[in-house]
């Protein structure tokens, strides 16, 4: 399905001669990275490569966006999921090639296409209007943003001549002197669309693997007289790409060590910045201390107030203020409101909504559960699909058995319940108000608010039995 539109757009995009359209380039593989992931799915402190770029891109609020796939395109597409539309590039050619690919969706356009590399991630959107707004001022047929890097290896170099742009030359074709010019192309271009297909057409195949270098529309402009004009990134480390696991373990570094610091501004104590991992989009309240080896994931809330020990992870969940979370926890989907208090060894697993100044201990897994207000599961147990209400002690080892082996069944525990020791509860089953369950019980009808369940055999004692054994 080359060049078709994926999108549920129609062929033509909207906007006039002063639209603004995008493009993301993500069809390569990536070689460089190894493995056999698409390199623009590789993740960034929290989201996609790919979905740092359309993050910063939608900032633009472009008449149309679009990403070119290629290598592994539908895990690429339904990863991205709704929004732009997708035009595929089979083979992969090079990035010139890549961006005529685009010509069905965007033919007939006027108005400017800003293009940019999937696999640099941190292009801030404050750069990106000041570009689009140099390329719109200057009436230019294409603008780079260029950035002087103090390690320029790897990019293509940006070649003045009486300190206007020449043209672009790749590192494999750069001669020594050309590698030791500072200023490289970021891969972050706008062009006005109209000469723009024309001149891809004629791009050439170069270097090792016969490509078409996008690059080198600036150079044919050049030639044809038309204006070719640069803008320079403010901060160099924002024009960084990918190309390697350890440029993605570099930036990574550097987006974690900016994370901390903005959070530390802002009043949290990190105590080892250094192994702390703080996803993008995480929050955290002034006052909160984080200790040594704790990685916080996704869209994740913490509270004012909390302490979280050594070796927590908690994803996509959401912690209230003055909550504590001991050694070791594993929270993921889950809420803990205000004073609760997690662990050592607990597992909230997706669903679960642990209710203000109630108390999770150790080894406790909860899963689409509620433990309301006050209550507490503090030792050894599983509670899965229930609603446990206020005021309810859990005791240790309790067991809620929700699974026959084809549905799940709820539990259900009422306000004030007391759950001794070592019960199962076999669900469905509701435990009434206030109601007792004797340790050791195995609880399969439900249980009416204010008795007592005893669901165990009765004890018997054989008196002497050990010293007439002795004696045989
Ligand atoms: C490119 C530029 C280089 C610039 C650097 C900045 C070219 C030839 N070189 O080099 O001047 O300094 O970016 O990061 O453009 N892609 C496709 N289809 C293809 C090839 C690539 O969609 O056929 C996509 C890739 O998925 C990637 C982007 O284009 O997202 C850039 O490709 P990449 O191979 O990483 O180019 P660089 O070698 O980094
Ligand atoms: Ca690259």
């Amino acid at each position: 399905m080359s060049q078709q539109p994926a999108g549920g757009e129609a062929a033509a995009a909207p906007g006039g001669p002063d639209a603004c359209h995008v493009i993301v380039l993500a069809a390569g593989q990536g070689r460089r990275m190894g493995g056999i992931r698409p390199k623009v799915l590789h993740r960034l402190a929290g989201p996609t490569l790919i979905g740092h770029v359309l993050r910063a891109a939608a900032t633009l609020a472009p008449a149309s966006t679009t990403v070119v796939v290629g290598h592994q395109a539908d895990a690429v597409v339904q990863a991205i999921g709704p929004g732009p539309r997708f035009v595929r590039q089979a083979p992969q050619l090079g990035t010139a090639h890549a961006l005529l690919q685009a010509e069905p969706v965007l033919a007939g356009c006027a108005g400017s296409l800003v293009v940019l590399s999937g696999d640099v991630p941190r292009i801030r959107p404050d750069t990106l209007r000041r570009l689009a707004a140099a390329h719109a001022a200057a009436g230019a047929a294409a603008t780079v943003l260029t950035a002087e890097l103090p390690r320029p290896f790897g990019y293509g170099r940006v070649v003045r001549i009486d300190g206007r742009f020449g043209r672009i030359v790749e590192e494999t074709e750069a001669t020594p002197a050309q590698r030791a010019i500072r200023e490289v192309n970021s891969g972050i271009y706008v062009f006005d669309l109209v000469p723009l297909f024309e001149a891809l057409r004629r791009i050439p195949a170069a270097g090792p693997r016969r490509e078409r270098y996008l690059p080198a529309v600036l150079s044919l402009y050049r030639r044809q007289g038309l204006a070719v004009e640069t803008v320079g990134a403010g901060d160099p480390h924002e024009i960084r790409g990918i190309n390697s696991q350890t440029e993605l373990a570099e930036v990574s570094r550097i987006m974690r060590q900016n994370k901390n610091e903005e959070l530390m501004a802002a009043g949290v104590t990190i105590e080892d910045p250094a192994t702390t991992y703080i996803d993008d989009a995480v929050r955290v309240g002034p006052d909160t201390v984080i200790h040594p080896g704790v990685t916080l994931e996704g869209n994740t809330t913490i509270g004012a107030r909390c302490e979280l020990h050594s070796g927590v992870r908690i994803a996509n969940s959401a912690v209230g203020d003055d909550v504590t979370v001991n050694n070791f926890c594993v929270i993921t989907g889950a809420q803990v409101d205000a004073g609760g208090r997690i662990g050592p060894f607990a597992h909230l697993r997706p669903g679960t909504v642990v209710r203000e100044a109630a108390r999770v201990g150790n080894f406790v897994e909860l899963k689409k559960a509620t433990l309301g207000p006050g209550s507490k599961a503090n030792h050894l147990s599983y509670v899965g699909d229930a609603t446990v209400g206020a005021g309810v002690n859990v005791g240790a080892g309790t067991i809620t058995c929700n699974y026959d082996g084809e549905s799940k069944h709820r539990t259900t525990v009422e306000d004030g319940a007391f759950i001794g020791s070592g019960t199962q509860l076999v669900a469905p089953v509701t435990i009434g108000r206030g109601a007792y369950v004797a340790a050791g019980s195995c609880v399969t009808r439900d249980v009416p608010p204010e008795a007592l369940a005893v669901a165990r055999s009765r004890q018997d004692n054989k008196p002497d039995w050990a010293t007439r054994r002795r004696r045989r």
